[in-house]
């Protein structure tokens, strides 16, 4: 019986086409035993409090980010690296990615980081630094973007961007995709009736003009929600507390 075994072992061993056949088999089934878990393990994913789906506002801002390109000089991924650390705040966690479609971690700064840039600037200073960089930071490199404050926001398909980050796991709920427009016109205008239903749906998100005109959003009124929000909906000391890191 041994002796059979290893006869038939030695035809692996003498033709090398079999014997990467073998390999691949045997690699690919320890490779599905690791990976598969990972897909359904509902432990595997590390829930972390005050993380929250992108507002209708921040979500279309976004999309300008990704249309515009930022993330070709701007990542979103702070380093466990005390050099990183020291400059832009507590390191990234992967569930402050969680509803990223795509994600936008980036290796390429040419500008820095902005996972954290949330609450550092005040909504004018974004406002002259897109559209005129160089106007606030003379040295800088970094591309005006000017026409994003003379675009109005496109808010026709709002609805259905939601429902498409729910079909790849955003856990929009059939209320927050039908009231998407409203809560979008809400969150950018402290004085509307929708203020209060906005605020059940996205509790603490920010409500204000972001320095722009609520009778016509505009690209920059997104974009800048979506900056203003990066980075802030953790609380890191409570975090760090719960996670023993201090
Ligand atoms: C060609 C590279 C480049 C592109 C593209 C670019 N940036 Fe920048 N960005 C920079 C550089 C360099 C700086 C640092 C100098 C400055 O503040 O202007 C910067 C700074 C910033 C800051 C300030 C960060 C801080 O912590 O001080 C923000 C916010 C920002 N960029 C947002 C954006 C957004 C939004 C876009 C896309 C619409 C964008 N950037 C596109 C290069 C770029």
């Amino acid at each position: 019986m041994t002796s059979n075994v290893w006869e038939k072992h030695s035809l692996l061993e003498k033709n090398s086409i079999l014997l990467l056949v073998g390999i691949l088999l045997v690699v690919a089934i320890g490779g599905l035993v690791e990976i598969v878990p990972l897909f359904y393990l509902k432990s595997t994913i590390e829930t972390v409090d005050g993380m929250r789906p992108y507002t209708p506002l921040e979500l279309a801002g976004r999309n300008i980010y990704v249309r515009e390109g930022c993330y070709l000089c701007h990542s979103q991924m702070i380093r466990a690296i005390r050099d990183e650390v020291e400059r832009y705040g507590h390191f990234s966690l992967s569930a402050e990615s969680q509803y990223d479609h795509p994600f936008q971690w980036g290796s390429k700064r040419i500008g820095p980081d902005l996972a954290r840039v949330g609450a550092k600037y005040s909504d004018d200073w974004h406002r002259q630094h897109l559209t005129d960089p160089r106007s606030v930071v003379p040295a800088s490199v970094m591309p005006g973007y000017p026409f994003l404050g003379r675009t109005p926001l496109d808010t026709t398909l709002i609805a259905d961007i939601l429902k498409t980050n729910r079909i790849v796991g955003v856990p929009y709920t059939d209320d927050e995709i039908a009231n998407a427009r409203l809560d979008l016109e809400a969150q950018a205008n402290p004085d509307s009736k929708g203020v209060d239903a906005f605020l059940k749906r996205y509790p603490k998100a920010n409500v204000r003009t972001f320095g722009g005109d609520p009778k016509q959003i505009t690209e920059l009124d997104a974009l800048v929600a979506y900056l203003q929000m990066l980075g802030t909906l953790v609380d890191f000391k409570a975090y760090d507390d719960k996670a023993n890191l201090r």
